[in-house]
């Protein structure tokens, strides 16, 4: 019997050699958990479709934000939802909104301790659901949309706010929110761009979380990727970077990991990974029927996600896994 002379099992006899030549890794510094925060909400409230994410209060906002630092967490993504919609989303842009209000509070509780991302769009605010507003034909109008994006920012940036977040996908968002930040002094303010966002069905149980139904039984098709698309990320990500992203993103993560390790070779430039809703769904529904183990599962899907490029990933694992860690 013959024994080659290279074994590769040689490096993953122990725990300890099998760290020492890993490449990958994952630490809590990667790590950026959403939080839902709600206007007129007395307690918080379970999303039926996401078992184990809570909608906050404002009032249990801050809780909920402590309880991410104390995993370890140092980065949140806000996502408002308000009392009233409209066709025109104005409560998105009006004066001390509930996600302003969201970013004030935490900045001024926990300042540079806690990293605070808002995400920026219209669908949470809007009657109809559509991330932008509406001609008379009934589509999105892009351009319309830059200006009320461009207020938004405004708010957030002067209510403290360390990114915004961009992710309604019309084309030119992040130029014209970088120049409203530049012209009105918030030099300091930095865009995540949800650069390559694909239109799917994963982010069903979030609509469920900010109470959004796109109106006559509609899709984002017209504004959101089509998932046969490779190249057309890769140019949406440039162009994002031409007009002053400073971190940029693909979303779904699992599903396009393709996606995201071309991104990297390509432009290695700060780049995150939004593992959805309808991801994070699976994972939780499984666990919850006695499937498979849930945390095992989120951890090597996120390991996936590291993997194949990301610097950081969002995640509504995230406060369980940072536990694990
Ligand atoms: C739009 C937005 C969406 C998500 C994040 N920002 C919904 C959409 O585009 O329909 C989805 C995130 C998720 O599914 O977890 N404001």
């Amino acid at each position: 019997m013959s024994y080659p002379l290279t074994r590769m099992r040689r490096l993953r006899r122990s725990g300890h050699i099998r760290s020492l030549v890993r490449e990958t890794d994952i630490g809590v510094s990667d790590l950026i958990a959403p939080i839902f925060v709600r206007e007129g909400l007395d307690s918080p409230l379970p999303v039926v479709s996401m078992p184990g994410v809570t909608v906050q209060s404002l009032r249990s906002l801050e809780d909920e934000a402590k309880a991410c630092l104390d995993s370890g967490l140092r980065t949140v993504i806000l996502f408002g939802i308000p009392a009233d919609k409209d066709a025109l989303g104005s409560a998105a842009y009006a004066e001390n909104n509930i996600a302003v209000a969201a970013v004030r509070l935490l900045k001024d509780k926990f300042q540079d301790d806690l990293v605070v991302m808002a995400d920026l769009c219209l669908d949470e605010y809007s009657d109809h659901g559509h991330c932008g507003v509406l001609g008379e034909d009934g589509t999105v109008q892009n351009d319309e949309t830059l200006l009320l994006y461009s207020k938004t920012a405004l708010l957030y940036a002067k209510a403290g706010v360390d990114f915004v977040a961009p992710s309604g996908m019309m084309d030119g968002q992040v130029g014209a929110i970088r120049s409203s930040l530049e012209s009105a002094g918030y030099h300091d303010t930095a865009i995540l761009a949800y650069s390559a966002k694909y239109a799917t069905a994963l982010y069903g149980p979030f609509r469920d979380a900010v109470d959004v139904t796109i109106a006559d039984g509609g899709d984002r098709k017209t504004y959101q990727q089509d998932i046969g698309n490779v190249n057309e990320s890769l140019r949406e990500i440039a162009l994002d970077i031409e007009e002053g992203a400073d971190m940029v993103m693909v979303k779904p993560a699992v599903t396009n990991l393709d996606v995201i390790a071309k991104a990297k070779a390509k432009f290695g430039f700060p780049l995150a990974a939004y593992q959805v809703s309808g991801e994070y769904s699976m994972i939780a529904a499984a666990a919850a029927a006695g499937v498979f183990d849930g945390t095992s599962v989120a951890y090597e899907t996120l390991m996936s996600i590291k993997r194949a490029g990301a610097d950081a990933i969002i995640t509504y694992f995230a406060k369980e896994i940072a536990k694990h860690l």
